[in-house]
């Protein structure tokens, strides 16, 4: 019986780089994609089973999950990190749009807990270490204008992560949140081609400042590499920090979170006017 984790969103960036960095440490890796049977790089390796849910689909996790127990495989992890960022106005994002951020980001990531939590409480109780790894964001720590729902979703990750740590303390399954800053993954290029709410409206003056904006975040970010270390260690480690930001700097995000609103908000105005993030 092999050790398994469950990555979910493993096509593309964070997910598809820490599923490759899993399986080269030993694991079995079960990849959650939405369509078709993986990336090749990931097929290719030994180890690896793709499993076809959307995170919005309970039945279809549920069918994922009974995989993995059919398989015979030990579940002694499960990293969320499927994930959509919507930009755009408060005011002017659409229902469908602000919808789909929440549904994706917190009540996928239920979805997948409630459904693994039976595996990872049986590994356990069998006497093996059990870990929940969910990707929030520097975006769960502080909130940037015209990202505020998926600073939102990220926000509702963050307090998912505390209490449902402190509801299983009892049962020695962890719980922890990976923060990421800015990480070099296709998530911009998707983030850039969101436009729609900034047109022909009280805003549109922003969206030449996005693109710019958005593209020196990206550059400015870390490889997805250093991400998918910080998931290995917090799901390796003896014991692993319950929180953990990764970015360059990161001490300004702390500091930053320190600071009265008011200074935050002249914080987030002039980095914007600047096209840089922090
Ligand atoms: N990149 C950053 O700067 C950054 C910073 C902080 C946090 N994060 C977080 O890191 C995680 C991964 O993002 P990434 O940067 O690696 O972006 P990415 O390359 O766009 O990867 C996102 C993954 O999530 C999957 N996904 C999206 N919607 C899904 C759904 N409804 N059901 C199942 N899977 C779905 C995507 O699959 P498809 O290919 O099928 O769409 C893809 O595999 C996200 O939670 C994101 O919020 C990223």
């Amino acid at each position: 019986m092999k050790d398994s984790i469950l990555v979910t969103g493993v096509s593309s960036g964070i997910g598809l780089t820490t599923a490759r960095y899993l399986l080269e440490r030993g694991f079995h890796v079960y990849g959650s994609v939405r369509r078709g049977a993986g990336p090749g790089e990931l097929t290719q390796m030994p180890g690896f089973t793709a499993l076809n849910f959307d995170v919005t689909d309970r039945p279809a996790i549920r069918a994922g999950v009974q995989r993995i127990l059919d398989d015979g495989h030990r579940l002694v992890g499960v990293v969320n990190n499927a994930g959509v960022a919507i930009s755009g106005p408060v005011e002017t994002v659409s229902e469908a749009e602000y919808r789909r951020q929440f549904e994706v980001n917190v009540f996928g990531l239920v979805a997948v807990i409630q459904e693994t939590l039976p595996l990872l409480h049986a590994a356990r109780e069998a006497g093996f270490q059990s870990r929940i790894v969910n990707i929030s964001s520097v975006s769960g720590y502080l909130t940037s204008p015209f990202m505020t729902f998926y600073s939102a979703s990220k926000f509702a990750v963050e307090a998912l992560t505390d209490g449902l740590r402190r509801e299983l303390l009892g049962s020695g399954i962890d719980v922890i949140s990976v923060a990421p800053g800015p990480v070099k993954t296709p998530i911009w290029s998707k983030g850039r081609e969101q436009t729609e709410a900034f047109e022909d409206n009280r805003y549109s003056h922003i969206l030449p400042k996005l693109g710019p904006y958005t593209e020196a975040a990206e550059a400015g970010g870390v490889e997805p590499e250093v991400v998918a270390e910080a998931i290995y260690r917090a799901l390796t480690d003896k014991t692993p920090e319950p929180g953990v930001l990764i970015m360059r700097k990161r001490w300004i995000a702390k500091l930053l979170r320190l600071t009265p609103k008011r200074f935050q908000d002249r914080f987030f105005t002039k980095r914007l006017a600047a096209n840089r993030r922090f």
